[in-house]
């Protein structure tokens, strides 16, 4: 597992926003502006306060609690949009076309991917310049994948590594998945995924501009892409908490659960190295369903009394 979710801002955007943010201040923006399913608008609101410009996230209104936090804490302008992340790109277009703040918008620009390719080259740097057999992603926009997919072409180009790529695998959400249904129909191009609904916000993008930048990688790379429901990323991810590997995001479950599919299926062998990504923090999604215990009274007797037989039987 690659953890992303040890980054500074908690999850794998850190990387494309340190990246980008650093290019619009170097080139003289002094406003910058993103939609953001949340982890993005978090990640660009701390580079921006670092870098001491202006930073307008806009994201929409049922994203999770801690991620609206995270940005305003910042001191960044935090806008809530009732509708989904296409909604709030057209509302960042707009603040970019007639404001002049700069629009940092999943592949608007070039540099949040090549933020995006650091993990391209520390899964090579980390495997000794030997890639995994298979990789497998929770994909939104997708610039996870894209980044990773151009990383290792350029370690090509530089002799680092041989022509040999990892099968790409995405997982998307039973309930948001033009990736998959545009794989499982054969197009080159996705389209929009009409009521995108699931809990995994950062799976919950109905469009991605570089859709066909994803599809041609997994399938150049000989892997695949699924949907998971629900309820086997909320299993997944009690699951992978009771095996030790801490509380994951919803979208790592959702990977998880894609990977416990491509294995079913014989895409994934046992014998395969497999990375499977970690792409966020678990606290920063919204909480899973939780079957709490009653809280019990600060009472010795009581403990003695109603506690302690629960062990003991
Ligand atoms: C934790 C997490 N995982 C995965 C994704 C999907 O990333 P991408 O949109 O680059 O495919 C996101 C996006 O917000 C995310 O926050």
């Amino acid at each position: 597992m690659k953890r992303e979710s040890l980054n500074p801002t908690g999850s794998f955007k850190a990387r494309g926003m340190a990246v980008a943010v650093s290019r619009a201040v170097e080139l003289g923006s002094k406003h910058l502006v993103a939609p953001s399913a949340g982890n993005a608008g978090g990640a660009l609101a701390a580079y921006a306060a670092a870098a001491g410009v202006r930073a307008t996230v806009i994201m929409p209104s049922d994203s999770p609690a801690a991620n609206q936090v995270e940005v305003l804490v910042t001191g960044a302008d935090l806008l809530l949009l009732d509708g989904l992340i296409s909604d709030c790109g057209k509302l960042a277009r707009l603040i970019a076309e007639e404001t002049g703040a700069f629009d940092l918008s999943t592949l608007k620009e070039p540099y949040r991917v090549e933020g995006k390719k650091t993990m391209g080259l520390e899964i090579a740097e980390q495997l000794d310049w030997r890639l995994p057999d298979a990789i497998v992603y929770p994909t939104g926009g997708g610039t996870g994948v894209v980044g990773m997919w151009k990383a290792f072409a350029e370690l090509e180009s530089m002799g680092l590594v041989g022509t040999d790529r990892p099968r790409m695998f995405c997982v998307q959400a039973e309930g948001c998945a033009p990736i998959v249904r545009a794989f499982e129909e054969g197009s080159r191009f996705a389209t929009s995924w009409e009521n995108a609904s699931t809990a995994a916000s950062g799976l919950r993008v109905p469009s991605a501009v570089g859709d066909f930048l994803i599809l041609d990688a997994v399938r150049q790379s000989g892997g695949a892409a699924v949907a998971v429901p629900e309820a086997a990323m909320f299993e997944m991810q009690r699951r992978m908490g009771s095996l030790g590997l801490g509380f994951v995001s919803l979208e790592t479950a959702a990977a998880a659960a894609g990977l416990d599919a491509f294995v079913k299926s014989g895409l994934v062998g046992r014998r395969d190295t497999v990375l499977l990504f970690d792409t966020g923090a678990g606290f920063k999604s919204e909480p899973p369903p939780l079957n709490a215990p009653r809280p019990i009274p600060n009472d010795e007797a009581f403990w003695r009394e109603r506690v302690l037989p629960g062990f003991r039987a």
